[in-house]
């Protein structure tokens, strides 16, 4: 299995509630390195190309209002098979189908707040570490 790297991102709900530091841990505990973090608020234009893929769906515009409304915990996670694991480990982006044990299933109730994003795939993992750590990593 390929070491990998991942975006993963505490959305404003996940940051407000105070819950960066469980995430954090959960990870490291897994055993996961942490390569890049930043506290931000994104631009509007940041959270559209984020969700490009989304631009059509109907929620598309609450969905980047939301991401935008405050602070985001941007960051880069590497390890072996990282981006199945983590996505593994955030649970099932609808609440009912997110289990106990998981980040949203512990924390998330509702569909669009729900605490986490992480990339789906290899190709979505370089196209948002590189949309929201264009200065690069640290060596
Ligand atoms: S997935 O995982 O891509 O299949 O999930 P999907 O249901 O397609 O949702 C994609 C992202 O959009 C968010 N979402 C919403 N936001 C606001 N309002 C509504 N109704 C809504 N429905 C879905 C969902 O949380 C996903 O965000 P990310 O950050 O990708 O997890």
């Amino acid at each position: 299995m390929a070491i990998e790297k991942t975006f993963l991102m505490v959305k404003p709900d996940g940051v407000e509630r105070q819950v960066v530091g469980d995430i954090v841990d959960r990870f490291e505990r897994r055993g996961f390195e942490l390569r890049g973090a930043k506290l931000m608020v994104a631009s509007r234009e940041l959270a559209e190309a984020h969700y490009a893929e989304h631009a059509e769906r109907p929620f598309f515009g609450e969905l980047v209002d939301f991401i935008t409304s405050g602070p985001v915990f941007g960051m880069v996670w590497e390890g072996e098979n990282v981006i199945q694991l983590a996505r593994i480990m955030m649970g099932a982006t609808k609440p009912e189908d997110s289990n106990p044990g998981t980040i949203r299933g512990d924390y998330a109730v509702t569909l669009s707040h729900n605490v986490i994003h992480g990339s789906d795939s290899l190709a979505s993992a370089e196209r948002e570490i590189g949309l929201w750590f264009p200065e690069g990593l640290a060596e």
